[in-house]
């Protein structure tokens, strides 16, 4: 699966022309969820972009998620149709649980989510916003090995010990907000750093999560100029002291709670 530094986050992009011109530029992993209600968009998009011809399907990954209420044993596998449907993939790259609440059990909905990676309309399974005990059960419980763990992380918040439980496990962390939904450039390590390069608080951000081992991220961006911001961030070098003088940032209330 292509987990590449930089992917897009599509929560709250409402227009296929954002997701076309993000492939037109190199991104190759999409990221959407049920709830955002623009899976449908999100295909368009993708359409669009392999209508283009200058890449295939299977260098894309495409991922989404099952909302809270779609996790009971019986109802993982009409949602994950549906969401495939809407995206208009013969098969999902990447299926995480959205969250671990609602519905879900992980001795029903992890075993209904392997079978559909049997079927193969699923190719992989991940999790996310999870706490280290989750991770531990899905772990156990789950055939197919845990793919990918998404969760909050950018300068004003993340949960180092996460990233110890993938690296332990092999398994990449996506980063989601990696900007802090746009408010990276009121914290002022970042924006020292982004002094010293040249360049902004957003891509030092993105600088910042990809540094760390095993995170790639998945910022959000509409304008073509921002999406050609965001992909080149991927680039930027940042020394161990600016990497330490973040780290150091006082951490905040994560943005997406319970
Ligand atoms: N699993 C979960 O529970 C969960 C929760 C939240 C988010 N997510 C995922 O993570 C993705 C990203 O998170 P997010 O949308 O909360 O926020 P984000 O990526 O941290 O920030 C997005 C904001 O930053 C702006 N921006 C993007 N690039 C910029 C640049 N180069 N310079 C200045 N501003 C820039 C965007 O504006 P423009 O749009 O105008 O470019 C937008 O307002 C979501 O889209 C979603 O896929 C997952």
């Amino acid at each position: 699966m292509n987990l590449p530094p930089v992917g897009l986050g599509t929560m709250g992009i409402d227009d296929p022309d954002a997701v076309a011109t993000a492939l037109s530029l190199g991104y190759r992993h999409l990221d959407t969820a049920r709830i955002y209600e623009n899976e449908t968009v999100v295909g368009e998009g993708l359409a669009a972009g392999l209508a283009g011809g200058e890449f295939d399907r299977e260098d894309v990954t495409v991922a989404t998620k099952l909302w809270i209420d779609d996790l009971a044993a019986d109802a993982v596998a009409p949602a994950a149709r549906e969401s495939a449907d809407r995206l208009g993939v013969d098969a999902i790259d990447l299926l995480y649980v959205h969250r671990p609440r609602g519905d879900y059990d992980p001795e029903a909905t992890l075993p209904a989510l392997d079978r559909l990676v049997d079927e193969g309309l699923v190719r992989n399974v991940g999790a996310s916003n999870f706490e280290l005990p989750d991770l531990d059960r899905a772990v156990d419980v789950l055939d197919a090995p845990l793919a990918a763990h998404q969760t909050e992380l950018h300068p004003l918040f993340y949960k180092p010990k996460l990233l110890d439980h993938a690296r332990e496990h092999g398994y990449p962390v996506v980063a989601y907000s990696p900007l802090a939904g746009g408010r990276v450039r009121e914290v002022d390590a970042v924006v020292e750093v982004a002094d010293a390069h040249g360049t902004t608080p957003e891509a030092v951000a993105i600088a910042w999560a990809t540094a760390k081992d095993p995170v790639v991220t998945i910022p959000k961006a509409s304008s073509e100029a921002h999406l050609r911001a965001n992909l080149a961030a991927a680039n930027l070098e940042l020394t161990e002291s600016e990497v330490a003088a973040i780290d150091a940032v006082e951490r905040e209330a994560e943005l997406f709670p319970e």
